[in-house]
């Protein structure tokens, strides 16, 4: 008898979560999502268990339901995670970067943890753990407490990925680059502000609050997560959108000095600049309107190729 493959996700009451499960739910997938306050979210056309990916006794507790009650976890997508707050190196306390990696990181690892003895039992599963661009390049400044946790999930999850193989356990790291979502209000406050860091500080919070609050549509994730879950072999790591593939690219292939600078350019200033959102930036860090662009011109390339094609094929003289 064929069922729908279970699909559990973490955080689905907001953003990447939401879309996903809705796009899966869609494609005829059984889902099950989570949230810290399931109460709220019983009107989604899926269940919605309790799960707070900081306690293990919440972990514990949200696997044995999926154990008992649905017996198999055919794709786990980790998709729960925090901003934490915008800080400076020298501002943020180890609690409060602890707390950061105890979500983005640790909670992460120990769910996982959890579900893989069923996933071996089936012999068989799909991991999907939604890091960032920011999991590979370290921009913007005052997000340390982010980007370190999204880095080290990186490399937990590609060493992960090599152990996990034998059994037809996939992992795949998703990579995207600015999303609308709610992210930007789980920005939280300096743990312990200094003066000298304050107006750089306040300039790069408002950067980043725009660039998420005109990202693109999240359901360019979920649609990414979809054709991994589809896919017979699934990617180590998928980039999502033109931001997060221009700086993957940077990172590869460009000097280290030029990259840096580059980064520098766009969220550092010398002298305070009137507004921090310049036309360029506006430009730059809207990847709504960058996508939309970035598509027009590589559409109008292929046809500009097809049509010189074309005229060379039909210009060309029949052998005599
Ligand atoms: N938006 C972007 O630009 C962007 C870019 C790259 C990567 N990402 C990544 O994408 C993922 C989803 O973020 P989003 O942008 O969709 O943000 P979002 O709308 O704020 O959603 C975050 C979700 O995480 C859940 N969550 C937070 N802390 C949790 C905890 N301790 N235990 C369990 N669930 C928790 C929240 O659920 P409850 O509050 O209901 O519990 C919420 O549903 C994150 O891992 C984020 O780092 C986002």
């Amino acid at each position: 008898m064929m069922t729908e493959p279970i699909v559990f996700i973490t955080g689905v009451s907001s953003g990447i979560g939401l879309e996903t499960a809705l796009l899966f739910k869609k494609k005829g997938f059984q889902i099950i999502g989570s949230s810290r306050t399931p109460e709220k979210y019983q009107h989604l056309p899926f269940p919605v268990v309790p799960l707070d990916i900081t306690s293990q006794e919440s972990i514990d507790a949200c696997v044995r339901y999926l154990k008992r009650d649905i017996g198999r976890v055919d794709v786990l997508v980790c998709n729960a995670g925090t901003m934490g707050p915008v800080a400076a190196g020298e501002e943020l306390t180890s609690e409060a970067l602890w707390q950061v990696f105890q979500t983005n990181f640790f909670g992460t690892v120990h769910l996982i943890r959890a579900v893989l003895p069923l996933m071996r039992q089936q012999d068989k599963g799909k991991i999907i753990v939604l890091s960032s661009i920011a999991g590979k390049v370290g921009a913007p400044p005052f997000f340390s407490a982010y980007t370190s946790s999204k880095h080290a999930l990186e490399g937990y999850i590609e060493t992960l990925a090599k152990e996990l193989a034998p059994f037809h356990i996939s992992v795949t790291l998703i990579e995207p680059g600015y999303c609308k979502t709610a992210l930007s209000q789980s920005i939280q406050s300096p743990p312990h502000p200094l003066p000298e860091y304050e107006p750089r500080r306040t300039f790069t919070h408002t950067l980043q609050t725009y660039a998420i609050d005109h990202g693109r549509d999240p359901r360019q994730v979920a649609l990414a997560i979809l054709k991994t879950v589809q896919h017979p072999n699934p990617p180590l790591r998928v980039l999502v959108g033109l931001d997060a593939k221009f700086l993957d690219a940077g990172r590869k292939y460009l000097p280290e000095k030029i990259f840096q600078f580059l980064l520098n350019k766009m969220f550092s200033w010398r002298k305070a600049p009137p507004t921090p959102v310049t036309p360029v930036r506006r430009f730059l860090l809207n990847s709504k309107k960058a996508d939309r662009a970035w598509r027009i011109v590589s559409t109008g390339m292929v046809v500009l190729a097809l049509f010189q094609l074309a005229s060379f094929i039909f210009k060309r003289k029949p052998d005599s």
